[in-house]
């Protein structure tokens, strides 16, 4: 299987003008079967307001979803990609994925970073898995990796590629993408965009990575760019670290159970001593 990202440059609010360009970017898919394009990468990513948003937003058989599936047929690659979602009255950060034609799968962003809280909703989840070309999928979106929950669920539920559409302007997000891939044992796809909006800077570097935590492909740090890399994603079930060792069955779950209660994370630990 062959899986790549396409790195873009979009220019804030003019949709149209970046689909063409990410559609010149693709060609015709270069043998790729699945392709991951940025969070956003048709509507930029910084609005002012939740009117500017609701202006952009798109139902799950807008336009850019419609592109995606055409581009899917065309070029036999199935596409990913973000794109801002309104449903039922929420607006959402979300991604799509696209195969032969038709809309797969969709993913509200479930962690907002910083001022996307001052204009999204928070999805709602469910965190879900999906087969395409039976290979086991899962998305996840930018700021998502700082959660390595999200990842951990993903991988528990079959994933063997996690795709990730990001707007990355933080340092750390590629790298520890190797962290949950090796501690998943699953391939990762990260793609981001570059150029600036007001006081940000996205940061490139588009990578994808094994599950050992290898990088397979590193995108360049400002410039657009589609690079592929062929995989075996059965290595993703193989989750042996040593002999005796194996990252999904030598977890010890009933110790970790905690960790799903809400209240446990809002109290730190010198606020329960003082309960005590
Ligand atoms: C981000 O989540 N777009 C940083």
């Amino acid at each position: 299987m062959r899986i790549g990202f396409v790195q873009t440059c979009p220019v804030n609010g003019d949709v149209r003008g970046n689909l063409e360009r990410a559609e010149r970017l693709i060609g015709d898919g270069g043998g790729a079967d699945v392709l991951v394009l940025p969070e956003l990468f048709g509507t930029g990513y910084l609005h002012e307001d939740r009117r500017a948003v609701s202006a952009l937003a798109e139902s799950a058989n807008g336009p850019t979803i419609d592109w995606a599936r055409g581009i899917s047929k065309s070029t036999g690659a199935a596409i990913c990609g973000g794109f801002i979602w309104s449903d039922a009255g929420r607006l959402y950060n979300a991604s799509f994925f696209a195969y032969d034609g038709k809309r797969v799968a969709l993913y509200a962003k479930t962690h907002l970073f910083n001022r996307e809280k001052l204009v999204f909703d928070e999805g709602p989840g469910p965190l879900s898995v999906f087969k395409s070309r039976g290979v086991a999928m899962g998305m996840m979106i930018c700021f998502d990796w700082q959660f390595p929950e999200v990842a951990r669920v993903l991988a528990l539920d079959g994933a063997q590629i996690l795709l990730h559409p990001s707007n990355l302007v933080l340092p750390w997000a590629q790298d520890a993408m190797r962290t949950r891939c090796l501690e998943n044992g699953v391939f990762s796809i990260t793609a981001n965009r570059i150029g600036t909006e007001q006081d940000l800077r996205f940061t490139g570097g588009s990578r994808i990575v094994g599950p050992k935590g290898e990088i397979l492909c590193d995108g360049p740090k400002d410039e657009e760019a589609v690079m592929a890399v062929d995989i075996d994603p059965a290595l993703a079930a193989d989750k042996k670290i040593t002999e005796r060792n194996d990252r999904r069955r030598d977890r010890r779950p009933e110790l970790y159970a905690r960790l799903t209660r809400p209240d446990f994370a809002e109290k730190t630990l010198a606020e329960r001593d003082a309960e005590k």
